[in-house]
């Protein structure tokens, strides 16, 4: 059985479309600053990092500017795993986290006494929206006996709930090791990365219960539009992020997460790749492999959420602007109740310390 066909209708309602929307509805248009004030606003940034001890922690989605200041203030530009990895070890009392909250969120829950600010607190993501504590409480209560991992694109609540919390990374390998210890599993939100997993791993639909979440920007991506552009580009390999839909995982050449898409992109002997990923990758991308080709996997287009088709708009919402003024005046500092932070921290703690135990 697969919860996203059981739920409530309530939560039917916070799943749909329309509700995602009011959201993005409240993301404001961001105009492009000249060239001097970008520059401007750099060298004003690198000066409050140095004065407040403060290291930038970024998203391969957001602003390619910010990504480069973060490279060349010695931070860290990385997938949601290694932003965590990079977050707890690092010696800077503030962090500065630009992606989405939940990223954020992770990064306080890990180094409680560490200062975490965002460029914005707007910044949220779907799969979040779609999975409130109170009804993802309510199903797991209805299944005592299952495992709950949940992926780190949630709220600090729905992780303190989890047994184990995972990003892209490391999903396959951890709900494996669980199957194999005998465990049944509630998998959320993402039902996309939660059906690949399913498959790859030849679990039976009761070993694992899907949550009916979904990423907007990775939802966009089309089975016919790919294969046409597969046509046009026969000698290219296919890159999937695994919260696109099945149809597009099966057909590419290589799923992974942010980093291992990249990692991919450099080590497979391709010389021209389709990307079905957010379009912020691109600029990582061509900087790990300039002499390859990059071309961005066709999107519907006309999906009700795709305002800004294979771009997140919430990692849009990180601006230079934005994390200049959190940075100099300590707006937008993430909080999580302390009792909250010490639960989340078990299960967030497990994912970190997966690899070295297997
Ligand atoms: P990664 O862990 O692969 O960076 O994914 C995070 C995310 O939000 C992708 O949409
Ligand atoms: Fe969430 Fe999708 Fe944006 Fe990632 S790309 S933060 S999963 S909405």
């Amino acid at each position: 059985m697969n919860k996203g066909e059981n739920q409530s209708s309530d939560l039917e309602l916070i799943a749909d479309k329309v509700f995602v929307r009011q959201y993005l509805d409240k993301i404001p248009e961001n105009l492009p600053l000249s060239e001097q004030e970008n520059a401007d606003y750099e060298s004003k940034i690198i000066a409050l990092l140095a004065e407040k001890n403060a290291a930038l922690v970024a998203h391969y989605y957001t602003d390619p500017l910010l990504q480069a200041l973060a490279d060349k203030t010695l931070g860290c530009v990385a997938d949601s795993l290694e932003m965590a990895r990079f977050g707890s070890n690092s010696p800077a009392s503030t962090l500065m986290v630009c992606g989405v909250k939940f990223m954020g969120e992770t990064a306080k829950i890990l180094s409680p006494d560490k200062t975490i600010l965002m460029p914005t607190l707007e910044a949220t993501c779907s799969l979040d929206i779609g999975c409130p504590i109170e009804t993802f409480s309510a199903f797991c209560d209805q299944h005592p006996k299952h495992k709950v991992v949940v992926y780190a694109n949630t709220s600090a609540e729905v992780k303190a709930r989890a047994d184990w919390v995972v990003t892209s990374a490391i999903a396959v390998d951890v709900v494996e090791h669980l199957l194999d210890q005998g465990e049944k599993i509630i998998w959320a939100p993402d039902k996309h990365l939660g059906r690949y997993i399913q498959n790859k791993l030849g679990a039976e639909d009761d070993d694992i219960l899907l949550w009916d979440g979904a990423c907007i920007v990775h939802e966009e991506f089309k089975l016919k539009a790919l294969e046409d552009m597969k046509h046009l580009y026969p000698e290219a390999a296919i890159l999937a992020h695994p919260e696109s839909p099945l149809a597009i995982l099966d057909v590419a050449d290589a799923v992974g997460s942010t980093s291992q898409i990249i990692n991919a992109a450099v080590n497979r002997p391709e010389k021209k790749f389709i990307v079905a990923t957010d379009a912020g990758i691109f600029y990582k991308l061509q900087l790990a492999a300039p002499e390859k080709e990059f071309i961005m996997a066709p999107t519907s287009g006309d999906g009700a959420t795709c305002r800004s088709c294979s771009h997140c708009p919430w990692m849009g919402m990180n601006t230079l602007q934005n994390l200049y003024e959190s940075l100099l005046h300590g707006t937008n500092e993430i909080h999580v109740e302390v009792e909250l932070g010490k639960q989340a921290m078990v299960p967030l703690q497990r994912m970190l310390d997966f690899k070295k135990n297997n």
